[in-house]
């Protein structure tokens, strides 16, 4: 998909361009015209969420999106009817199937691919049946991978939230626990030949040992970019963030 010379893919997630749109209501700011800038600055995918209460991006955004760039799109998608019905009638290029709750701020753990087989195994059969590459957004944990592997599921995005958290938070040791989690997870997803990304949390701090990881062939990115844009401007923030990943690629160390 990516023709740059890392083999680690940038999805940007512009999700709460649309959280600061519906904070007025209105057109502005247009989630659309910012996957058009993060494209610009070296995005190779963009992701969104269309949350079941909608409160950022909504379907006519999905659509807008995905005639503004030409960039593959990622929905991310609760396990329920409705967003099966909504991914079918848009045929995204991928679909990373998320836990949601509705009293939650954001995705706040993986799924329990183990646990949950009855409930995620159709989507997933559905998914890929309609040609959409699935991917399963799951804890680091081996379990969880070999259990992603089981629902037929060619792709994991691993929860790397915690990590980021421990590292904003100045925890060094804890930080390194969840890195060698994360590693362990990669490899066993890269020893059953499932590809591996990895999202939710990462900012330039945190980004440069995810990005090491070399099993790792995406990474998904929001909040902290748009956050970020506010000072530097989503192009720049964008593009620091493919040089922290490329960087980190060239010289993992
Ligand atoms: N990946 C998944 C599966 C997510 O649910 C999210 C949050 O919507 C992200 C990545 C992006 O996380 P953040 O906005 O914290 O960068």
């Amino acid at each position: 998909m990516s023709t740059k010379p890392s083999s680690l893919r940038l999805g940007v997630n512009v999700d709460h361009v649309a959280t600061i749109r519906n904070a007025r209501g209105g057109a502005h700011p247009d989630p659309a015209r910012a996957a058009i800038v993060a494209a610009e600055a070296g995005a190779d995918g963009i992701t969104l969420h269309v949350r079941e209460d909608r409160r950022h991006v909504r379907e006519e955004d999905l659509a807008r999106l995905a005639k503004a760039v030409a960039l593959p799109i990622n929905l991310e998608m609760a396990c329920a009817p409705e967003m099966l019905d909504l991914a079918l009638a848009a045929a995204p290029h991928a679909c990373c199937l998320v836990p949601e709750r509705r009293d939650e701020r954001t995705t706040e753990g993986g799924l329990d691919a183990a646990r949950q087989h009855n409930l995620i195994a159709p989507y997933v059969r559905r998914l890929r049946d309609a040609g959409i590459r699935v991917s399963l957004f799951i804890d680091p944990d081996r379990d969880q991978v070999a259990a992603a592997a089981g629902l037929g599921a060619p792709v994991v995005e691993l929860h790397v939230g915690a990590y980021c958290d421990a590292i904003a938070s100045g925890h060094g040791a804890e930080a390194e626990r969840h890195l060698s989690a994360l590693r362990r997870a990669a490899e066993e997803g890269d020893r059953l030949g499932i590809e591996v990304h990895a999202g939710h949390g990462i900012t330039f701090e945190s980004v440069g040992p995810i990005a090491a990881i070399p099993q790792l062939r995406e990474l998904n990115i929001g909040h902290f970019l748009i956050g970020e844009a506010i000072f530097s401007g989503l192009a720049a923030a964008v593009r620091e963030m493919r040089h922290r990943m490329d960087a980190a690629r060239a010289d993992p160390t």
